[in-house]
């Protein structure tokens, strides 16, 4: 079956999606505790393991015919012929008319991809070796600053995939990195982030690396020549620029513009999406933190999963499971969204690295070709780590109105064992997922003797659904695995929807108005202004208080 011949069929008019329709019927009022109790074998039964990752999906909605019938439908919707396709380099982001090849960011230099007649997987390694070589010198002290003083600090000065990937793989990894180097993440446009990043450090002792696909990013852009200025102020003059900023990008001809030597930009390709390109030279203040070998672990982390997502039959395949329990909560239960919880400090900052992962792939409203969806696609994913969050809005998962799946994930060992702190943190995993799908009966809340009146406040009704994802500790290894996960199962709901998980038309509307509005702002005489009342009238106030 071809890419082409696969969104031929609407979705809803696919006889697994009919199926599923009617097994949602049958099943939509099915408790976990009678799922458990009528097959105890399910908590073993309904786990997958792949690249270092255990899943278990047994306190989910579903039944072994509920995953025959999604398997089902994913083999109807092309998911294994897609996957083939994104592997091989197919243009599959039809709109922007594009290979999607993140995949080949993290293939073994052994091995060889050619597309339109070039060795992919050569030139990535040949990036990847200029970056080993930038980062030792860097992390050796052997790079000099302008006046001569080794490098102490860096900044990254990017946004979206320029920023998320490195500020997440940052923290996730901050056990592994070099703890002399000093690393900082500037993305707003707000000057107090910049202001903020940069009060206390010294320019000669500061590397900034402006991260951008395009190089025209109205924010990174601001913030690269306010770097400048700054740097500038500070050691006097323009040659300063060659020892204290490099650039990554795929746009030599701006990088040049902006006054960085080529020989200080590290590349990529059009191939790789922003969101996808933290193992790309993106990383690269990932790799001025952990070194040359840790990323080639991360890499290594990350095509292990590629490997088990292309090759594990998909009811054993952990990225086609957890993007399937995605489509059955969302188009069928209606859930809105999907909460990511690590229970893990170091993974503070990946649900925000998710969410432009996860968002702006499948918030989508067309098909591939071109028609309007009439089912939900892509859900909102947010999270926060545990244990925080439980007390926080852990109450709404427990006894709101919304259905909301989580996804809750742990570490066997910590890597910083302190007293009995993992432990504790542990057994907060393990309940959270047994007081959701479980719940207290209203017997057993007055079995306990509460007051009456009360009794319907303490009741939890249970059946909440949530996946938990276990590995052995955070390493490099661990990180590329996970985020390769939630990686292909966008791409597997992708597929399913039908839609391009590629491209992200959606942000442009909102930065074309903003390039109209800037001249209004700052215009000295009061400009003529042509919106609807409510925009005029912001502008105006804007204006009077400015
Ligand atoms: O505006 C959205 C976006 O295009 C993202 O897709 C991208 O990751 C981000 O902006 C930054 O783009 P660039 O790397 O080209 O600066």
């Amino acid at each position: 079956m071809s890419t082409a011949t696969t969104t031929a069929t609407p979705l809803r008019a696919r006889p697994a999606w009919r199926a599923l329709e009617e097994h949602y019927e049958a099943i939509r009022t099915s408790h976990l505790r009678t799922l458990f109790a009528d097959d105890p074998g399910r908590g073993e039964r309904l786990v997958a393991e792949g690249a270092g990752l255990y899943l278990d999906y047994s306190k989910n909605g579903v039944t072994d015919e509920t995953i025959a019938l999604l398997v089902r439908l994913a083999e109807e919707c092309g998911l294994a012929e897609r996957t083939e396709a994104m592997f091989r380099g197919e243009r599959i982001n039809v709109s922007e008319n594009r290979s999607v090849l993140h995949v080949a960011l993290r293939m073994p230099k052994s091995e060889s991809l050619v597309v339109d007649g070039v060795d992919v997987v050569a030139e990535v390694h040949d990036v990847l070796d200029r970056m080993a070589e930038f980062a030792n010198r860097i992390r050796s002290g052997q790079w000099k600053g302008h006046t001569g003083k080794p490098i102490r600090n860096v900044i990254n000065i990017g946004i979206g995939g320029s920023d998320l990937g490195p500020v997440m793989a940052y923290e996730a990894l901050r056990h592994y990195s070099q703890r002399d180097l000093t690393f900082r993440f500037v993305s707003n446009v707000d000057s107090t982030d910049f202001a903020e990043a940069t009060r206390d450090l010294a320019a000669e002792e500061t590397l900034f690396i402006v991260s951008s696909k395009t190089f025209t990013t109205l924010e990174t852009m601001t913030n690269a020549r306010t770097a400048r200025e700054w740097a500038i102020a500070v050691l006097g003059d323009e040659s300063a620029i060659a020892k204290h900023f490099v650039a990554v990008s795929t746009n030599a001809e701006e990088v040049s513009k902006f006054g960085i030597d080529t020989d200080n930009m590290f590349g990529f390709w059009d191939w790789v999406g922003g969101r996808y390109s933290m193992d790309s030279a993106i990383g690269l203040s990932t790799m001025l933190a952990i070194g040359p070998e840790g990323f080639r672990e991360l890499l290594a982390g990350f095509h292990e999963m590629d490997i088990h997502f292309r090759t594990t039959p998909h009811a054993r395949n952990l990225p086609v499971l957890i993007g399937l329990l995605a489509i059955w909560y969302g188009d069928f239960f209606g859930a809105q969204t999907v909460g990511v919880m690590p229970y893990c400090q170091y993974l503070k900052r990946f649900p925000a690295y998710l969410q432009q992962l996860t968002m702006e792939s499948n918030g989508k409203h067309v098909t591939l070709d071109g028609r309007m969806v009439d089912y939900q696609t892509g859900a909102v994913y947010w999270g926060e780590p545990g244990t925080n969050g439980q007390h926080s809005f852990y109450q709404l998962i427990h006894q709101g109105t919304e259905l909301i799946p989580i996804d809750l994930i742990g570490f066997g060992r910590t890597l910083n064992p302190i007293r009995d702190h993992h432990d504790l943190l542990m057994s907060n995993v393990f309940a959270q997922a047994e007081a959701l799908a479980f719940g207290k009966t209203e017997e057993q809340v007055r079995a306990e003797g509460t007051a009456e009146a009360v009794v319907p406040h303490r009741v939890f009704e249970g059946n909440r659904p949530s996946n938990v994802i276990l590995a052995e500790k955070l390493t490099p290894h661990t990180l590329g695995a996970l985020v390769a996960l939630y990686e292909h199962s966008v791409f597997t709901q992708g597929t399913i929807w039908g839609i391009d998980s590629f491209d992200q038309w959606g942000v442009e509307l909102g930065k074309a108005l903003a390039q109209r509005i800037i001249p209004e702002l700052e215009s000295q005489a009061e400009p003529e202004l042509h919106h609807d009342s409510s925009t005029n009238a912001l502008i105006r106030r804007y204006r009077a208080m400015r």
